[in-house]
C-alpha cells in the first residue's frame, strides 16, 4: 500500500508568520513553518534528542499492541510528518499517515519506499477536518502534533470521532519535567541551547524558538488528560517519558 507524492513547487520560503502570535491563522503558519524545516527535520530531531525520540515512538506503539494485533486492524497516524511513527506502526498493522504539510509527506513517502513499507500509505489532510468516516480506525496516534493544532479540543474530538468503539488513541507530546532540578536544567537546554542548534542547522531560528514556547503554552499532563475526558475518552492515563520531558497519553473509546 503506497502512493507517490510529488515535490510541491509551491513550498514557501518567504517570511513566516509566527504560529504563536497568530492564533487565528495558526494552521497556515504551522504548515509554512514545517514546509521550511522539512529537509532538516529528521536530522535535527535525532541530534537534539540523541535518538531518544525514536524510543518514545516505539514506547507509544507498544501501548497499542493489543489493538494493533486484532485481525484486519487499521490505524491512523495524524500529523505524521516524515512518517517515523507511521513506520513503527506499519510493523504491526495497516496504517494511514495524514499530515497537511506536503514537503513533510514527500520525505515521509521516500522513507516508506526505501523501507518497502507495504502496510502504510500517506495522505494529505487537516487533523481538524479529517477526510474519514466516523468509527474508521482501531487506533489513532499523534506524535508531537497536538500542540500545533489551532484548536486542541477540536483535534481531540476529531480523533474520538474517527476511532472505532473499542479503539484506542495514543498521543505523544512534549510536556513538563516533574523533577525540580532536572526541570531547570532541561528548560535551560530547551529554551537557550536547542533554538540555536536547530536554527543553525535548519536556517529557521523562529521554528526552534516556537518549539519551547509552544510547549510552555500547552496544557500539562493533567490538563491534557482532562481535555481527553471532555472529548469522550475513557480509561485516560499518561506515562511520563524522561522524567516528563514528554508524555504518552492513552484513551479508549468505549464499546
Ligand atoms: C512536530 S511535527 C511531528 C511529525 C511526526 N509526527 C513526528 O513524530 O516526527 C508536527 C507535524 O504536524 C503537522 N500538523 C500540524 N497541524 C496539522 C493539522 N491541522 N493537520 C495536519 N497536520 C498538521 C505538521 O505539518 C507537522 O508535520
Amino acid at each position: 500500500m503506497s502512493i507517490r507524492i510529488s515535490p510541491d513547487p509551491q513550498v514557501h520560503n518567504a517570511e513566516m508568520p509566527d504560529p504563536e502570535l497568530n492564533a487565528a491563522g495558526k494552521s497556515r503558519a504551522v504548515r509554512e513553518m514545517f514546509a521550511e524545516i522539512a529537509p532538516t527535520y529528521d536530522r535535527i530531531n535525532r541530534l537534539l534528542t540523541v535518538n531518544i525520540d525514536m524510543h518514545w515512538r516505539r514506547f507509544t506503539v507498544n501501548k497499542l499492541k493489543d489493538v494493533l494485533s486484532r485481525p484486519d486492524a487499521i490505524a491512523l497516524d495524524l500529523c505524521c510528518g516524515t512518517a517515523d511513527l507511521t513506520l513503527e506502526i506499519e510493523e504491526h498493522a495497516r496504517v494511514i499517515g495524514c499530515d497537511f504539510c506536503h514537503p513533510m509527506l514527500v520525505i515521509g513517502n521516500e522513507k516508506l519506499s526505501a523501507k518497502h513499507a507495504r502496510n502504510a500509505l500517506l495522505t494529505e489532510g487537516d487533523a481538524l477536518h479529517l477526510p474519514f468516516a466516523d468509527a474508521s480506525f482501531d487506533a489513532v496516534t499523534i506524535a508531537f502534533g497536538l500542540r500545533n493544532l489551532e484548536n486542541v479540543q477540536c483535534g481531540l474530538t476529531e480523533i474520538f470521532r474517527v476511532l472505532k468503539p473499542g479503539g484506542r488513541a495514543a498521543i505523544l507530546e512534549f510536556s513538563r519535567p516533574v523533577i525540580p532540578v532536572f526541570r531547570e536544567a532541561f528548560e535551560f537546554y530547551f529554551n537557550k541551547i536547542l533554538p540555536r542548534i536547530g536554527g543553525l542547522i535548519s536556517g529557521s531560528r523562529s521554528a526552534y524558538t516556537y518549539l519551547p514556547r509552544s510547549v510552555r503554552n500547552f496544557p500539562d499532563q493533567k490538563g491534557i488528560s482532562a481535555m481527553m475526558r471532555a472529548a469522550g475518552f475513557t480509561d485516560v492515563c499518561y506515562h511520563n517519558l524522561l522524567g516528563g520531558v514528554a508524555a504518552v497519553y492513552l484513551g479508549n473509546r468505549e464499546i
